[in-house]
């Protein structure tokens, strides 16, 4: 097959701009996999490129995407937007779901209807949103409502007094209007500044689990992998890479681990999810799993999750793209 890829390059790593964009080492990684796979890649860029250049009726077969987009909570589902438009069919969720997974509050809202714990939460708009006292026990953790790749969180966003809450907020506030001012010109185009709220949620204590799902009705659920925290913030090592001590504090027996796996099986049914997803999740001390946000665009990066898996199983990072195409290529040849 003609195999499209539609993505974000990330020219500049340290730009804070660009962290959700994906460095040439994963295109050319998942290039490499399409071709050991006998498929034939073709590099179509972002959405913007896409805009500009259409593929050719016929061009592509099928289209990969993992586009992130810039600014705005609907971002990611501009490439599965246009794709739909065109009639191109493509692996992965669409336009609706990958919004609802970027949007923290949203995906929490649908987990929580699904009867899934997840630590209780408020947004705000602005610190003079901020009530005297909040509806939520502290230490409590303050995020971009959203954002990934640990976008705005750092020790720091973990607070335990109201003073220092009201300050996290007005940084990230300010932060983020940074983003959105310094990421609002692309490709010659002009996106609408939207102010974006933060969300304040209870901070769990215990572990952290990741689980990556794979097909469809149901998917797979890989084994959750347990990710090493900070000893110091517990928050996970991808935002506290100066953690001088890290542990994996969780005891992973399998009725925890089963729990988690259902638990983000609920989610990606919730949404609407395809093909696949990354659900995070946090362990308290009982043993509890409380669903923190579901990745329905995981990473590609061959060092990331999905190389992980691959490792994990026995299996190479192609392989496990072999298997992404093959759900979608059942999920397109059913509808
Ligand atoms: N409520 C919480 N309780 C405990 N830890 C939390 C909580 N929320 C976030 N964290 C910590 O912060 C990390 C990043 O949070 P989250 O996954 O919500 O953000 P993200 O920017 O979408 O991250 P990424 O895309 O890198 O996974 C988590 O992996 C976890 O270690
Ligand atoms: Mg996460």
């Amino acid at each position: 097959m003609r195999i499209g890829l539609a993505y974000d390059l990330q020219t500049h790593p340290q730009d804070a701009r660009q962290a959700e964009f994906d460095p040439p080492a994963t295109l050319d990684a998942l290039c490499g996999a399409l071709t050991e796979l006998g498929h034939d890649p073709v590099r179509l860029g972002s959405a913007h490129e896409l805009l500009a250049h259409p593929p050719a009726p016929g061009g592509v077969d099928l289209v990969l995407s993992i586009a992130e987009g810039v600014s705005a909570r609907c971002r990611e589902a501009w490439v599965p937007t246009l794709l739909d438009l065109w009639q191109v069919p493509y692996v992965g969720s669409d336009a609706l779901a990958l919004a609802l997974g970027l949007d923290k509050a949203a995906s929490k809202r649908l987990a929580k209807a699904a009867g899934l714990a997840t630590p209780p939460w408020i947004t705000l708009n602005a610190v003079r949103d901020l009530p005297e006292q909040i509806p939520l026990a502290f230490p409590v953790i303050v995020k971009p409502r959203y954002e990934g790749s640990g976008m705005g969180i750092d020790p720091g966003a973990v607070v335990s007094t109201m003073t220092a809450l009201r300050a996290r907020v007005a940084w990230l506030l300010e932060q983020m209007r940074e983003w959105q001012r310094n990421g609002a010109v692309r490709s010659g185009e002009l996106t609408t500044l939207l102010p974006e709220p933060v969300l304040i949620e209870e901070f769990i204590s215990g572990g952290e689990l990741t689980v990556l799902l794979v097909g469809n009705d149901p998917p797979r659920a890989y084994p959750a992998i347990q990710r090493a925290v900070d000893t110091a913030s517990q928050l996970a090592s991808h935002v506290s890479p100066k953690a001088p001590s890290l542990a994996t504090p969780l005891a992973l027996d399998a009725a925890v681990e089963q729990r988690a796996r259902d638990a983000a099986l609920a989610v990606f049914d919730a949404l609407g999810c395809s093909d696949m997803a990354r659900v995070d999740l946090r362990v308290d001390a009982k043993g509890a799993v409380w669903f923190l946000e579901i990745n329905p665009l995981p990473s590609f990066d061959p060092q990331g999750t999905v190389g992980w898996m691959a490792e994990c199983e026995g299996r190479t990072y192609a392989q496990l793209v072999g298997d992404i195409l093959a759900a979608a290529a059942q999920r397109l040849a059913r509808a």
